[in-house]
């Protein structure tokens, strides 16, 4: 199968090139590198020892598009391009808007104008906002609080319109939970530019050293110590989500949603306690109050993506924390 991966050198997507390579799969990443370096590229194609072939295209150039889905005969396209930044799609809502949505709708004009009608879109389990329990089922409403959750929530709606309005269409929608960790070598793993927003990378950099202490936000949540509670997934495990669902879906149409979560919770004390562990360094934190928008606990019913995909998960949150600190501490830098 030949696959084009949009967002491929970013931190989900370059795992995911991992995976497909070595799942025999041919492999074109596009990417604007807004958010990355090709140097992730160059480290998975010294993991795997296969090729892949990289163009510097932005999704909101639609020429560059076409001239590539005429140059190629996909078989299927992984979408994992856009901005991700929750704080800063609050701060700048238009240009989260127009780069994920008109994104989107570009590269499926494309997809349509050369008959490639099979897409793994990255959703998010942003898209059940405040749930009214756990664990979360596909069927739960969704809803969105933030610019960067409304474009996923709308990028999920337009290609359910898309399928309305044509059954040749195959749509996969992967809701993620917490995605951590990086590929054991070492070699690729997650390189946020500036402070991290999210809880595992600000981890890891206050233990190596680049960071002071963590803000723990908030201990007055109704979960087992007060912190929020969420489910943390392995980047590794995540990609192998992708190939399992090309795997089983390819050629067969209609709109399929599946989470891809552990099932389990941890709660942020029980993070740092794990990280210590696995890094043999203290992690210095403080309580803060909590971040505006915060939901107290997350986390997945994945049963449906074990039942039609054969997917599970396979490592704990020991090796989500020793495989961030393996990355984290060989390059303390990322990729730079
Ligand atoms: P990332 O920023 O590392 O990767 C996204 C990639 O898309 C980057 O390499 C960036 O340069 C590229 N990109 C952005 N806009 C583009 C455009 N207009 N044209 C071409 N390339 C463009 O993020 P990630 O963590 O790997 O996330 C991948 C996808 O998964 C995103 O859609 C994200 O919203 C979604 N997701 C991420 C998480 C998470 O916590 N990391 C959780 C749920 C869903
Ligand atoms: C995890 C827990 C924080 C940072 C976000 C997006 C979501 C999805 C994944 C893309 C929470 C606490 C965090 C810190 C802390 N992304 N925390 N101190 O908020 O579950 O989800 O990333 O789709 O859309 O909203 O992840 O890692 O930011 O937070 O105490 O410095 O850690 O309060 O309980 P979150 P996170």
């Amino acid at each position: 199968m030949k696959i084009l991966v949009t967002g491929g050198a970013g931190y989900i997507g370059s795992h995911t090139c991992v995976q497909l390579l070595e799942n025999g799969m041919d492999v074109v990443v596009i990417d604007n590198l807004s958010n990355s370096s090709e140097e992730s590229l160059k480290r998975v194609q010294e993991i795997t020892g296969r090729s892949l072939e990289f163009h510097k295209i932005d999704l909101l150039e639609r020429a560059w598009l076409d001239a590539l889905f005429r140059d190629h005969q996909f078989d299927a396209v992984i979408h994992f391009a856009g901005l991700k930044a929750v704080g800063e799609s609050v701060q700048i809502p238009l240009k989260y808007y127009r780069n994920n949505i008109t994104g989107t709708i570009n590269l499926c004009e494309a997809m349509a104008n050369h008959d490639v009608k099979t897409i793994v879109f990255s959703s998010s389990a942003t898209v059940y906002g405040e749930p009214e329990q756990v664990p979360i089922t596909e069927e739960f409403p969704t809803s969105a609080y933030n610019p960067y959750g409304r474009t996923k929530l709308f990028i999920e709606e337009i290609l359910k319109d898309l399928y309305v309005s044509d059954k040749r269409w195959n749509i996969v929608l992967l809701r993620y939970f917490n995605p951590v960790g990086a590929h054991k070598s070492g070699k690729i793993g997650e390189d946020p530019k500036g402070i991290p927003n999210n809880l595992m990378p600000f981890i890891s950099q206050v233990a190596v050293g680049k960071l002071k202490e963590l803000s723990v936000f908030g201990n007055d949540y109704p979960t087992s110590d007060g912190t929020g509670v969420r489910d943390y997934i392995h980047v590794v495990d995540l990609a192998n989500g992708h190939v399992k669902a090309l795997e089983k879906l390819v050629g067969k149409t209609g709109v399929h949603t599946y989470n891809l979560g552990t099932g389990r919770g941890y709660s942020v004390l029980e993070i740092i306690k794990a990280f210590e562990k696995a890094s043999g360094r203290k992690i210095n934190y403080n309580i803060t109050d909590r971040r505006p928008g915060d939901i107290a606990e997350c986390y997945a019913d994945s049963d449906k993506a074990h039942r039609e995909l054969n997917w599970k998960t396979e490592r704990g949150i020991d090796e989500m924390c020793t495989d961030t600190w393996h990355w984290q501490s060989m390059h303390p830098k990322g990729y730079e």
